[in-house]
């Protein structure tokens, strides 16, 4: 009789399951009066069995600024959830919340048919636009000296350039055509032949220029790509890429 009792205190004693699978989450008042905990908690309960509640003490935390990771936002206020360690259950609420379930649950979450939060960030490229601060005139007059020879430059040399050799109107029309003049040197075919002061080592005396080489100096570098930055793009008939 009494070895039965110790086992029934013992049972009784030992934490049972759910509440070990319970975490709390700390919420700012105006998450917890929308409701939206209600909505998004349960769901995520259904999905792993792990209880979630709203709770001031709990392990984990929305806040209305980082650190944490962004998480949802309503009228400019956006909120982050911050977890106190990387143990699997919040790691694993974490990133519930932020896959494309957990998003579209946040955002289904519309008591007066508006959804009141936001799952979704814009994300704002930011891509400055280079400048080229060469002198344009002097870099025409380059390009058509010493690119011209194979090159279509402008009208300038519209019947001169090579047919297998792209114009710079038509280099001019790649995303990355800054990049490509910058490199110019090291790219087909140009190593072979060309020099650019200061920068390129000397030709191998065993494997000279097949042809006059082309050499000039950064600075003329940068007068050609200031040229080719005002050179109008061809027109190749395919959609234009708009950002
Ligand atoms: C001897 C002929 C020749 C000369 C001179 C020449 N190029 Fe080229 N260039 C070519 C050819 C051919 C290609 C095409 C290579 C290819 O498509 O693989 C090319 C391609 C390019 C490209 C595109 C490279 C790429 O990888 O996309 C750039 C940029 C370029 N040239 C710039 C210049 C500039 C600037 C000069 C003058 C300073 C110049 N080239 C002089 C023959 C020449």
């Amino acid at each position: 009789m009494r070895a039965l009792f110790l086992c029934l205190t013992l049972v009784l004693n030992a934490s049972p399951v759910t509440a070990q699978e319970t975490l709390g989450l700390a919420a700012p008042p105006a998450v917890v009066e929308s409701g939206l905990l209600q909505h998004i908690l349960p769901r995520f309960s259904l999905k792993t069995s792990v209880r979630v509640v709203a709770d001031d003490a709990g392990a984990m935390s929305l806040n209305a600024s980082g650190p944490g990771t962004p998480v949802f936002h309503r009228d400019g206020v956006t909120y982050f959830l911050r977890i106190t360690d990387s143990a699997p259950r919040q790691q694993r609420f974490h990133d519930w919340l932020t896959s494309e379930i957990g998003k579209n649950t946040v955002d289904s979450f519309a008591p007066d048919g508006e959804p009141l939060f936001s799952a979704r960030f814009e994300t704002i490229e930011v891509r400055a636009e280079p400048t080229f601060e060469g002198d344009a005139a002097r870099g025409a007059q380059l390009s058509l000296i010493h690119c011209g020879r194979c090159h279509v430059v402008g009208p300038q040399n519209r019947m001169k350039g090579l047919d297998s050799t792209p114009s710079f109107a038509v280099l001019r029309g790649f995303a990355d055509w800054d990049t490509r003049f910058q490199e110019f040197f090291v790219r087909k075919p140009h190593a072979v032949f060309t020099q650019i002061q200061d920068v390129t080592p000397p030709f191998d005396p065993e494997r000279p220029s097949p042809i006059v080489p082309v050499r000039i100096t950064l600075q003329d570098l940068d007068a050609i790509l200031a040229f080719v930055a005002e050179t109008e793009a061809a027109d190749l008939g395919a959609p234009l890429q708009t950002q």
